[in-house]
């Protein structure tokens, strides 16, 4: 597995990642959208065919980012792909002096509270019905 910054060129692959894995996915303009942001970085990580099998996005401001999408493609889960991915944004943002990350989470979503939770992540708040004003959203937070 190969991990480097996530470029413009990658949105068609995440493209259909967010649309395999998400109810609301981020469409490609969405994800272009980022990249007029100048507090917006990711990275991917990238199979030996080069295609995309993960990703993570962040913006930030000021000593705080956030965490706008996470994803690993189903069968390269429980590998430590999003962790790595994790790590590498944490020590990013530790260079640009930022202290704390956040995150939402639906509260359904068990595998990525446990993940959340194994990194050091706390919780910190909810919002109701945030998702489609169907689900509430879990927000964590990590000391970096
Ligand atoms: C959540 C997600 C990003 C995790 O990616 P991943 O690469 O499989 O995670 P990692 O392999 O780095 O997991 C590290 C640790 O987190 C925990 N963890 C991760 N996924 C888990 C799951 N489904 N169930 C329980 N624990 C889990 C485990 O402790 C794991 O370590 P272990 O495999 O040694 O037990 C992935 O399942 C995913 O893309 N899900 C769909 C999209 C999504 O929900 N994104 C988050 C939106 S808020």
């Amino acid at each position: 597995m190969t991990y480097r910054s996530w470029q413009k060129s990658d949105n068609a692959e995440i493209e259909k990642l967010e649309k395999e894995n998400f109810p609301d996915p981020w469409n490609g303009n969405m994800l272009d959208d980022c990249f007029t942001l100048d507090n917006f970085f990711g990275f991917v990580a990238v199979d030996d065919q080069d295609m995309v099998v993960g990703y993570i996005g962040c913006v930030y401001a000021a000593d705080q980012a956030d965490v706008m999408n996470v994803c690993v493609k189903d069968e390269y889960r429980r590998k430590g792909i999003a962790k790595t991915l994790f790590d590498l944004t944490a020590e990013r943002l530790k260079d640009l002096n930022v202290k704390t990350l956040f995150l939402e989470v639906r509260r359904s979503n068990f595998g990525a509270i446990s993940l959340y939770e194994k990194l050091g992540f706390l919780k910190v708040g909810e919002r109701k019905n945030y998702y489609q004003n169907t689900e509430d959203a879990i927000i964590y937070a990590l000391s970096l």
